[in-house]
């Protein structure tokens, strides 16, 4: 069984895998799950051993049927009555052409919308919401703004961008899981740097989960799909 292959098993058992992108990209190390799976104890532990932002990822189809916009979009659109926002224009970011942001939500449910239970449910009900189909209940379901950042992933993943967020969603495609993942950068503690390589490979094996190079996943993507 290849590295990659364990992947898509872990994805499809609800668990972590830990992805690194590229030395020429971010050059960091996120943790990323399957949102359907996701349950408190995930976000817990994205908590206290990533650090990052945690965000839901959603495939560029899932996105279209729910007309989800990208943050920039929204900017651009308000820079009538907001102008200050036209100057706020993403177009130095360090390591890409674009950024995958959306919105903010919670589940309407929530009462914070921070908490591990309310960010466990804001994350699934949303999976579950898309591979049910039920995209008319979106506003229903869930407010604006809130706690769990969505990320609107490319057309065709890493064919068109090849953040964490197509790295993630290609890997649910291989596996068989429904387009919607969480990531989550991994921090260190004691620097605030991301983590190493060697440091996530030392907590992959204390944990039992696969570490994959963002590299490998997308060669394996344009062959196969
Ligand atoms: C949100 C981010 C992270 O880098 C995350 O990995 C998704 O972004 P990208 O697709 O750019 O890697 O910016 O915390
Ligand atoms: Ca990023
Ligand atoms: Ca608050
Ligand atoms: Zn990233």
């Amino acid at each position: 069984e290849t590295d990659l292959e364990k992947g898509f098993e872990a994805l499809r058992q609800g668990k972590f895998i830990l992805v690194y992108d590229n030395d020429d990209r971010e050059g960091e190390i996120d943790m990323i799950i399957a949102s359907e799976f996701v349950t408190p104890k995930s976000i817990a532990t994205m908590r206290n051993d990533a650090g990052g932002l945690i965000c839901n990822c959603i495939s560029s189809k899932f996105c279209d049927e729910i007309n989800l916009p990208f943050m920039v979009d929204i900017m651009a659109a308000a820079t009538e009555k907001y102008p200050n926002l036209a100057e706020l224009a993403p177009n130095d970011i360090p390591y890409d052409e674009r950024s995958s942001f959306s919105i903010w939500v919670n589940h309407r449910k929530s009462f914070t919308g921070v908490t591990d239970h309310d960010r466990a449910m804001t994350i699934s009900e949303m999976a579950k919401m898309f591979k049910d189909g039920k995209f008319d209940e979106f506003g229903k379901t869930f407010r604006s703004p809130g706690h769990v950042c969505l990320l609107r992933g490319a057309v065709d993943t890493v064919k068109n961008r090849r953040g964490h967020t197509e790295i993630g969603l290609a890997m649910c495609e291989m596996a068989g899981v429904t387009p919607v993942c969480v990531v989550c950068e991994m921090m260190d503690g004691e620097t605030g740097q991301a983590t190493s390589f060697d440091d996530a490979k030392k907590y992959a094996e204390e944990n039992d989960l696969v570490l994959l190079r963002g590299n490998d996943i997308i060669k394996k993507y344009l062959e196969e799909y």
